[in-house]
């Protein structure tokens, strides 16, 4: 075997303000079958993730959601687990980039990129910024609003028209407004740090690692657009490589920058950190010690020369992973990733934007809550899978004809057609005594061949190539079958012989079929290594199929190492059920309320006054598990440093009164609100906030836009209702 290699790994880290989609889970899964894969030929791999938790968006989302930005971001982080583990996502790791370990690290970049002997790679330049007086704070672009400078759209982004598609600065909208209050924004200076990319070192170094041939071909000519200085088609300049602003000012949900109190990285300064931190956190806990009996630190492990680093990443996130990412770490003399694996987007359904309120879009957890195997889903994505940063397709009835027919009809058939003989008939022992048949040393001779190139394939991350050549190769097994008729020998008692061969050959064929299949389907390979005696299969086991005997005119023989003779398998189970077309169609079943809908969903749900569609169905059982409470309000007061919130005290009955906060004070005075009764969730967990603990929630109705279409009611039963009546 060659020398093991040692592997990092990782995925892009997802941000933390939202559950995994269908396109996270796909890129999970092509990293998982490499790292799989790689396992299986003996390397020592450390495959870590973690959560991308900082920036503006999640701040704001977090203020939304009335939680503390670390309550919200660890909230996104405990719901990560279902995912991962049922899909098989085989990370060894999953850290956050809000941790002690990506602070140090990006710190300790940011410091060494600053401090170069041979010239400072930071430089601190001020900026004019538009700044939200009401919220007090700078505004990120996303977040300003305006009228389109060229086509003179309403309410367009401060840095493109979504109508014509112009692109400008948000200084060029007309009539800007604050997206989040507002509030006309002004221009303010402010102190930013940046990068100098455009540092002729910088771009030396660059233009050498993105044109040496390791990354995609299509990704490195896209790249090397970047370096040139050129004339758009629209008529602008572009300046090839600029400095990178990697600043923002506070309030932020950041880190902090060294020697600069109230200034903060950009969210992408410390996001790639994270891989690294996710790798410390590891190594810290001890992990590849008892994994792989590397006891070695983390700094030593990245300090050595044979470590391997490999990300995982979709094409809109290139530039941050080939050039701002090399160049911190080249710069801050670290060593350099070795390659970056770039995927294209996954549509559904023929390339229908995904959106949820159409139905369209693939809910990962909905595919496992509907029963639907996680291996199918690995198995078709990996058919589609190759090595060009392509864009892929789901395709419900795809699915279906690939899993159906090639995993089912073609693989598990080999191995369902012919066990059963071999349990009944022959002791649930391989044949001990073969012939080396010309048949049986053909039909294997074609795994010899195909075996070394499924695995340069999968080496390659060409999936769909490798499985390909699995499919040939379970062609040719079902053939042997079809051809031998063991069922036909198996009746004649001159034939046993011959007939507990063909079982076997196909089971051994089978059995090589799986460690091909392995990276792709780990569960059912497990079922099949216990099925042949519980040893692990690894690419050892498929290296030197056929022998090739000294002497001119010998013919090959089948390896024994491949044939196992007389070994002893255990009953066959069925491994894995057909796709049902219902599961499918309920999975791509639109919310309930679409259904008798005749105009287009969207515009119904925005039309309803809510602004939102019905949510999905629930059960009896689901609703029961809310305990909703009458409730009396006998205190109602205003709450110190908040605008939004009220503090009521509510008697539900249980002879003592709660406290809880409603974000209801622009509609009602706290007197207005003393003394009636109104409706609690009286079970809900209770909330730490800002100004003390919440233990519960009244209802109210209100729009999901509520900035757009202000009002919020609060819910007050018929008179009769007592506090502590429950609603049901
Ligand atoms: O685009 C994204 O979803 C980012 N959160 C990816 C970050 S990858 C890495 F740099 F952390
Ligand atoms: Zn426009």
């Amino acid at each position: 075997m060659t020398a093991k290699r040692q592997l990092f790994v990782t995925t892009a880290l997802p941000y933390a303000n939202g559950k995994f989609h269908i396109g996270h889970i796909m890129e999970y899964i092509q990293a998982d079958i490499w790292v799989r894969f790689q396992r299986m030929q003996g390397h020592a791999v450390n495959f870590v993730g973690a959560d991308d938790t900082h920036g503006a968006p999640i701040m704001i989302a977090a203020e939304k959601a009335g939680k503390s930005p670390e309550q919200f971001v660890a909230d996104i982080a405990a719901g990560r687990k279902e995912y991962l583990d049922g899909f098989h996502i085989s990370f060894d790791n999953w850290h956050s980039t809000h941790s002690p370990e990506n602070t140090e690290l990006a710190r300790q970049i940011y410091r060494d990129l600053r401090d170069r002997a041979d010239g400072s790679l930071i430089e601190v330049r001020t900026i004019e910024q538009f700044f939200d007086p009401e919220k007090n704070m700078f505004l990120p672009d996303r977040y300003i609003k305006g009228e389109c400078p060229k086509c003179q759209a309403k309410d367009q982004y401060g840095d493109n028209c979504e109508n014509c598609g112009a692109v400008y600065a948000p200084t060029d909208l007309i009539n800007p407004y604050s997206a989040l209050s507002g509030a006309k924004p002004e221009l303010r200076n402010s102190e930013h740090f940046f990068f100098k990319l455009s540092d002729p070192r910088c771009v030396e170094f660059l233009e050498n690692w993105t044109q040496d041939g390791k990354l995609q071909p299509d990704v490195a000519n896209k790249i090397k657009e970047w370096f040139s200085v050129r004339t758009n088609p629209d008529g602008t300049k572009s300046e090839g490589l600029g400095d990178w602003d990697i600043s923002r000012d506070a309030p932020y949900f950041g880190i902090e920058i060294p020697d600069a109190p109230g200034k903060y990285f950009y969210v992408w300064l410390d996001a790639p950190v994270g891989y690294l931190a996710s790798l410390k956190n590891w190594f810290d806990k001890g992990g590849p010690k008892a994994k792989h009996g590397d006891s070695r630190s983390f700094a030593e492990y990245m300090a050595a020369p044979d470590t391997e680093q490999y990300h995982f990443i979709g094409k809109d996130i290139v530039t941050f992973h080939t050039l701002f990412w090399p160049a911190m770490l080249k710069f801050s003399g670290r060593k350099t990733p070795n390659n970056v694996f770039v995927h294209g987007f996954l549509t559904v359904n023929n390339g229908e934007k995904m959106s949820k309120s159409r139905g369209t879009g693939l809910d990962p957890l909905k595919y496992l809550s509907l029963g639907m195997n996680a291996e199918w889903l690995r198995y078709y994505l990996a058919s589609l899978l190759s090595s060009a940063n392509a864009d892929i397709d789901f395709n419900a009835t795809d699915f279906e004809n690939i899993v159906n027919s090639h995993l089912i009809g073609k693989y598990l058939n080999i191995v369902s057609r012919t066990a059963g003989f071999i349990t009944k008939q022959f002791d649930g022992k391989l044949a001990s005594a073969y012939e080396n048949e010309l048949a049986e040393v053909q039909a294997i001779g074609m795994y010899a061949t195909l075996m070394p190139d499924i695995r340069r394939d999968l080496e390659r991350r060409d999936y769909a190539k490798a499985l390909k050549a699995v499919v040939t190769l379970a062609d040719i097994a079902n053939k042997y079958v079809f051809d031998h008729e063991p069922w036909k020998l198996a009746k004649d008692p001159n034939s046993q012989a011959r007939a507990h061969v063909v079982c076997s050959t196909s089971l051994v064929m089978f059995r090589l079929l799986t460690i091909a299949l392995k990276p792709i389907i780990p569960v059912v390979a497990e079922q099949v290594e216990k099925f042949f005696g519980g040893h692990d299969l690894t690419w050892q086991d498929a290296d030197e199929i056929l022998i090739t005997p000294a002497g001119e005119k010998a013919v090959n023989r089948i390896s024994p190492k491949v044939m196992l003779p007389g070994s002893k398998i255990t009953d066959y189970k069925h491994l894995m059920q057909r796709v049902d077309p219902k599961q499918l169609e309920a999975l791509f079943e639109p919310p309930a309320v679409m259904e008798s809908a005749q105009a287009a969903p969207e515009t119904i749900a925005n039309a309803l006054p809510g602004g939102e569609a019905m949510a999905e169905t629930i059960t009896i059982d689901d609703f029961a598990k809310i305990d909703l409470r009458i409730a009396k309000i006998v205190n109602c007061e205003s709450v110190d440093g908040s605008t939004k919130l009220l503090r009521l005290t509510l008697d539900v009955g249980e002879g003592k009164t709660r406290n809880v906060f409603s974000g209801i004070a622009s509609m009602y005075k706290p007197e207005q609100l003393v003394g009636k009764l109104t409706v609690m969730v009286a079970n809900l967990a209770p909330r730490k906030m800002k100004f003390g603990v919440s233990e519960g929630m009244v209802l109210a109705g209100s729009h999901q836009d509520e900035k757009a279409n202000p009002g919020i009611y609060i819910l007050e039963p018929f008179p009769g209702a007592q506090p502590g009546m429950r609603v049901r």
